[in-house]
């Protein structure tokens, strides 16, 4: 059995997030980062849009906040908003320094795009896929310094709580699985840091990559954390529709430089949804192509691109058309079948304007947590900007956190489990979650469906809780425990939410509730985190 292992700050996810947290908090002591794939396999490595921030001559602050609050729909919190709009300009100038690639324009200016929602250019990005270039740098910065100790192929398990030992509730580190070594290690910290992304993988359809299984939301539930607006999961209107492509984002930047969708029939639908045609909100633009495919029967609709100049399309998104075309779609001269999936959780672990839980000593930031940012829908490349204002405000804060910890921490003990002989059920049950969250609390909701769902994840979860205490851990079951856990969380939330706002929008109340409200679960009033 090993020692513990101690540092300053343990940050859990490798993404935009959890990197620039690291490097800033480094200056004042020692950072172990834990990721359980490759330091690359984030939802921030796939992102493709890039970075809002206030930086055009024609833009300003206040536009910046009421873009955000518009498609918030009513939900975030103002002075959340303000802070981190006001905070933007200065975060893209710190991806500069680390040496990010941002694209700039012939008047050496930065290069602004437009997306869904923003009534200004105000996104920079490194061609069409920005996130990877951000990733880069930042990995690059993080290797370098000697303060940040990076652990790939590490998975968390579950955070330490001295309410095990008989305190108050307080995080002071986790359990983590060495995935090559088979072996949990104990690591301590005096703040723990959830930056493990969003939980795309609850759904069948999916932008996200197959990390997205909601990690830092599951494990902070279940030490006592408020979750806050899980029903907000966004979809993304616009997925590559092919048999072959998995998960592969078009992003909304191809609207925002004059793509236009259609029909098969080549009509275009979107001026009946929304005054901003293609570029309104993202939930009335997936709402409306969901719309569209069930009318028609359709499989998917197109994106065209097809009336923009070749060489501007080819030279403006490289990696999507050189995607597209290795798949037979040549964007230039054919339209791009497209159909919604599940993008980005609005919602996740409450934190305040520094990123602290309710819980002592225990951070979450990114799309782990749930800052009032958002609110009912996220507007588009407000996420990796709220990824580094929160990051930086966290860096600052968990300076002074005080060490709590009992004075013998228990290791690790796997009880009488044994090797498993029966994995088939993590395959199973991870299949069957994913589709029925896709049909029952995906894009249209419905008390009735929503309840289905509910019934079907209370016995799976029955189930996995029983393979969880009879086999030894690995990365599968650990990952199909988080999922159904979030998923039941979803499911609570959006049973909670009798109202119509954002990207919660049930048959059943069409209408906004007069009085905006927050979906709060703890484990308290919500289900057993088991
Ligand atoms: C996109 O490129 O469409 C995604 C941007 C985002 O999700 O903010």
């Amino acid at each position: 059995m090993s020692e513990p292992i101690v540092t300053d700050y343990l940050v859990i996810g490798s993404g935009i997030a959890g990197l620039h947290f690291a490097n800033l908090a480094s200056a004042h002591g020692k950072v172990i980062v834990v990721t359980k794939k490759a330091p690359d396999d984030t939802n921030t490595n796939w992102a493709q849009g890039g970075v809002a921030a206030v930086l055009g001559d024609d833009d300003s602050l206040e536009r910046h906040v009421e873009d955000t609050l518009v498609v918030g729909d009513g939900l975030c919190n103002r002075a959340v908003v303000e802070m981190t709009v006001r905070e933007g300009p200065e975060q893209v100038r710190r991806l500069l320094e680390y040496g990010v690639r941002l694209a700039h324009g012939d008047d050496g200016k930065l290069d602004l795009t437009r997306e869904g929602g923003h009534s200004r250019r105000r996104v920079v990005h490194h061609e069409d896929i920005t996130g990877r270039e951000i990733q880069r740098a930042l990995l690059e910065a993080t290797r370098k310094n000697p303060q940040i100790t990076l652990l790939d192929d590490h998975i968390a398990v579950d955070l330490l709580s001295m309410a095990k030992y008989g305190g108050e509730p307080a995080c002071f580190g986790a359990y983590v699985l060495d995935r090559d070594a088979g072996e949990v290690k104990t690591i301590l910290a005096r703040a723990t840091v959830l930056a493990s992304g969003g939980a795309g993988k609850v759904y069948v359809y999916t932008s996200n990559p197959d990390v997205a299984t909601g990690d830092g939301i599951a494990m902070a539930y279940r030490i006592g954390a408020v979750v806050s607006n899980l029903e907000f999961v966004q979809f993304h209107p616009t997925v590559l529709f092919h048999p072959h492509a998995k998960s592969f984002l078009i992003s909304e930047a191809l609207r925002g430089e004059g793509g236009k969708l259609r029909l098969a029939s080549g009509e275009r639908f979107m001026d009946a949804y929304h005054p901003l045609a293609e570029l309104g909100p993202r939930d009335v633009v997936a709402r409306a192509i969901d719309n569209e495919i069930k009318k028609s029967g359709a499989d998917s609709v197109f994106l065209d691109m097809t009336h923009l100049d070749a060489d501007f399309v080819r030279g403006r998104f490289p990696n999507i058309s050189e995607r597209c075309l290795a798949l037979g779609i040549d964007m230039t001269k054919q339209p791009i079948p497209v159909v919604p999936a599940a993008h980005y959780m609005c919602g996740g672990v409450k934190v305040d304007d520094v990123g602290r839980t309710n819980i002592r000593g225990l951070y979450a930031i990114g799309e782990t947590s749930s800052t009032g940012l958002h609110g009912a829908c996220r507007l588009a490349s407000n996420s990796l900007l709220e990824g580094m204002v929160f990051a930086a405000r966290a860096a600052d804060d968990v300076r002074d956190v005080e060490s709590v910890r009992p004075r013998q921490v228990a290791p690790w003990s796997s009880g009488h489990a044994t090797d498993s002989n029966d994995a088939i059920v993590v395959t199973l049950n991870w299949d069957e979650i994913r589709r029925f969250m896709w049909s029952y609390v995906g894009i249209v909701r419905t008390d009735k469906r929503i309840d289905r769902a509910r019934s079907r994840i209370e016995l799976l979860r029955e189930e996995i809780k029983q393979y969880y205490w009879d086999f030894k851990i690995d990365s599968d079951i650990i990952e199909l425990r988080n999922l159904a856990l979030v998923a039941h969380l979803i499911i609570e939330s959006a049973r909670r939410r009798k109202e119509s706002r954002g990207l919660h929008y049930t048959l059943d109340y069409p209408d906004k509730d007069p009085a905006p409200h927050d979906t709060d679960l703890h484990l308290t009033d919500g289900p057993p985190a088991a």
